[in-house]
């Protein structure tokens, strides 16, 4: 058994983070840990413990996340692992229920991440709630269908022009999008701006679209040289394009597609509904390969419910099973947009990671229904549920955290 608290200072953080340091990257060093905890609050970090010595971390950030119509306080997890002299002896397990409990009483009602792997963190209620496409593109199939009318100008920002200028932008487009974290101003310069000792040689580059007066769009983009064949074969890396408006992302886009002298343009974790596919002439040239992007725990069912808007008036009654938040389980009324509980005939029973993945409305009840993953108790009720929690446009959450 182990015991699992928050850290209580930057030694204890920096042994908890070398869990997952074990699998990727370096122990931290006191330059980064300072740059870490800018951005992350110390106590959000769980230590997994056996005696004195620390043998697991899970960490969370505190965001404000985008869902349908609306924006909930959310646990961003991250930085969870455990070492791998004390691997599969509960310690993960006893680190998710700790920081599960730790979310409820900080009163966020849902909890977000990325997963490594897919086959670990369903077992503790979180649900694939999105899919996210990683594209790369020959430049020579790169034309749009329909001509483009230039506006606007595009030009190079340094990072401290960048950190005035980016943000109403990602405010401008997570007002649109579920599945949008917050940004500070610290993950903006030291996780977003920051020019990382390895890209020293070739740095990432920051451009702003300035069109009627304002910056409406931003990229941020590294380019890779080379040279095969008598021919250039860089390659364009894109991290981050972002419009506020579509014609803003069809600026960008195109800029960001036009840069001569280059090979193949890359970009990762785009929203199946991203306007590039149906801008683009041969979107069919682009080679994608889709996977899951965001994972979702509805923390407190009733609050998270409550928390978005849906599609259509009408009424669900759910039965929730979950496991490790006890506080969730039974059945509750949907109806007029508020969720509480109810004595009602449940009509649609499911785990709370199957709720999980219908949240932001990318994942139909009708598919979770074909996938053997709930149980319909009332004819029709999938379908109802799906036109109250359907959702456009799909979530889409650009940077793995
Ligand atoms: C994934 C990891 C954190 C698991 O830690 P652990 O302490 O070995 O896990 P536990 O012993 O608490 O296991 C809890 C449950 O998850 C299961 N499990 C753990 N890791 C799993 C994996 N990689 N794949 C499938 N199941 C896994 C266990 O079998 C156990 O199942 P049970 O509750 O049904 O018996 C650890 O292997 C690790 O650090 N991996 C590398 C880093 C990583 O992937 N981190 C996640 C970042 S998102």
């Amino acid at each position: 058994m182990f015991d699992v608290r928050p850290v209580r200072d930057s030694d204890e953080f920096a042994r908890a983070f070398y869990s997952i340091g074990q699998y990727f990257g370096a122990p931290l060093d006191e330059e980064r840990i300072d740059r870490f905890l800018q951005f992350f609050e110390l106590e959000r970090m769980h230590a997994a413990f056996d005696g004195e010595q620390i043998v697991g971390g899970a960490g969370a950030y505190s965001f404000d996340f985008t869902v349908p119509g609306g924006s909930l306080p959310c646990a961003g997890v991250t930085v969870v692992g455990v070492y791998p002299t004390h691997r599969r002896r509960g310690a993960l397990r006893a680190m998710m229920l700790a920081q599960l409990a730790d979310v409820h009483e900080r009163g966020e009602s849902i909890a977000a991440l990325w997963a490594s792997e897919e086959t670990i963190y369903g077992r503790f209620g979180y649900g694939i709630a999105s899919w996210a496409c990683e594209m790369t593109l020959q430049r020579v199939w790169s034309a749009f269908a329909q001509p483009l009318e230039r506006r606007g100008q595009v030009r190079f920002v340094s990072p401290e022009e960048a950190v005035e200028l980016f943000p109403s932008v990602w405010e401008a487009m997570r007002r649109q999008r579920p599945g949008v974290p917050s940004r500070s101003e610290a993950w903006w310069k030291l996780r977003v701006l920051r020019i990382p000792d390895e890209e020293k040689a070739n740095p990432r580059r920051f451009v702003a679209l300035d069109l009627d007066g304002a910056t409406q769009a931003y990229a941020i983009y590294r380019r890779e040289s080379g040279w095969a064949d008598g021919s250039s074969s860089a390659k364009l890396e894109v991290q981050e394009a972002i419009g506020a408006t579509a014609q803003a992302t069809a600026e960008i886009w195109r800029y960001l597609l036009d840069v001569d002298w280059t090979e193949t343009i890359s970009a990762f974790g785009l929203p199946l509904d991203h306007p590039l596919f149906l801008l683009l002439a041969n979107a069919r040239r682009a080679r994608m390969r889709t996977a899951d992007s965001l994972w979702v725990r509805l923390v407190d069912v009733g609050a998270a419910l409550s928390g978005r808007k849906y599609a259509t008036e009408g009424r669900i009654v759910f039965e929730v099973r979950d496991a490790t938040c006890p506080w969730n389980e039974g059945r509750w009324l949907l109806e007029n947009g508020r969720a509480e509980r109810t004595e009602d005939a449940a009509e649609i029973a499911l785990d709370v990671d199957v709720l999980g993945s219908a949240y932001l409305g990318a994942v139909s009840f009708a598919q979770l229904r074909e996938a053997l993953r709930l149980e319909e108790m009332r004819p029709g009720a999938v379908e109802r549920a799906d036109a109250l929690f359907a959702w456009r446009p799909l979530p889409w959450c650009p940077e793995i955290f």
